[in-house]
């Protein structure tokens, strides 16, 4: 017995005191084996041999029971040990975001501006015909009204094709001179590799006077700005015609990834277009009601600007919260 009492003594796991609980006490046990023997022993021999056996028998149930205890305590304390969580342990890789380059490129052209004393206006997102469009100069057969590229509510409202209407809702209610921009979201009906159905634009308007305002202050201010958002880059300004603004042109910059050799990027011609722009069409002043006034606009893509910033490809990954993008923008 002494031998079993000393195995168990010597158990390390569960199981194996489980298994020396069956070796004893189980049906083909030792110790049941033992008691099966009772009816072969002498009916004088009985009593101490049932004695003996019983004693044995609680010998090896304490045994087992006490080690059990002290088993699972053990185990217990090695599941305890191993779920430990410190939680004054200070975790120096903190994992936080960062701006998205659009609204970090949006940031940027603002402070810019506002730098330059121009002031930050908003509109609506959802906006009228005549906002958007009329007041605007782009008459009724424009392509731009058609369906292809406006997203129209069922209310003859419609969700902004361009921050262009903030001009008009400034002129409305402000008097000159005006010299603001206007950041914000718009929204047109395409989708590809260069369009997303929501993108970001910031318009400047410039109001002064007759003749306070030329197509020379323009000019100046772009060439300044795009420089200071590109480098040192050569800024070309190319005839084109808005409804809103007479004359009209689209400004491009030399290609910052060819350096004028002819990349894919600039299509081999060595030139980026950036925004557009022009001098405030009397049209437009006629329709907000100002009289012998000047002045200038522009409006650009941001997402565009920040494409070109970031050598990002495909306009719509800016728009997918993947984190391997964002994360490049800490
Ligand atoms: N609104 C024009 C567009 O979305 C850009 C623009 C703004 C052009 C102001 C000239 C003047 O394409």
């Amino acid at each position: 017995m002494t031998q079993w009492i000393e195995k168990i003594a010597n158990a390390t796991s569960l199981e194996e005191l489980e298994n020396l609980r069956i070796d004893t006490l189980g049906k083909k046990g030792i110790l049941t084996l033992e008691f099966a023997k009772m009816k072969s022993v002498p009916n004088e021999e009985k009593k101490s041999f049932a004695e003996n056996l019983n004693k044995n028998k609680t010998l090896i149930t304490d045994a087992l029971e006490n080690k059990k205890i002290i088993l699972e305590k053990e185990a217990l304390n090695k599941k305890l040990e191993a779920e430990k969580i410190d939680v004054t342990k200070f975790n120096n890789e903190l994992s936080c975001g960062a701006t998205h380059p659009v609204v970090e490129t949006m940031d940027r052209i603002i402070k810019y501006f506002q730098n330059l004393n121009f002031a930050v206006e908003e509109g609506p997102l959802v906006e009228d015909d005549f906002h958007n469009f009329e007041a605007l100069n782009l008459p009724k057969y424009h392509p731009a009204r058609d369906m292809q590229d406006t997203f129209y509510n069922k209310d003859y409202t419609l969700l902004r094709t361009h921050t262009s209407p903030v001009q008009i809702r400034t002129m409305l209610s402000q008097k000159t001179p005006i010299r603001m921009i206007a950041p914000g979201t718009v929204f047109r009906r395409d989708f590809d590799i260069t369009h997303t159905p929501m993108f970001h634009q910031i318009e400047a308007l410039v109001v002064d006077d007759a003749d306070k305002v030329s197509f020379a202050n323009l000019k100046h201010v772009l060439v300044e700005f795009l420089q200071h958002m590109f480098g040192d880059v050569e800024v070309r300004f190319r005839p084109s015609f808005f409804p809103f603004t007479e004359p009209s042109a689209e400004v491009d910059i030399s290609c910052v990834f060819c350096k004028g050799e002819g990349c894919r990027v600039c299509s081999h011609t060595g030139w980026l277009e950036v925004l557009g722009c022009g001098v405030v069409d009397e049209n437009v002043f006629k329709a907000v009601g100002y009289e012998n006034k000047s002045g200038y606009a522009f409006g650009l893509g941001v997402e565009r600007f920040a494409m070109l910033i970031h050598n990002i490809g495909d306009l719509r990954s800016l728009f997918e919260s993947d984190t391997r993008l964002l994360g490049q923008f800490k």
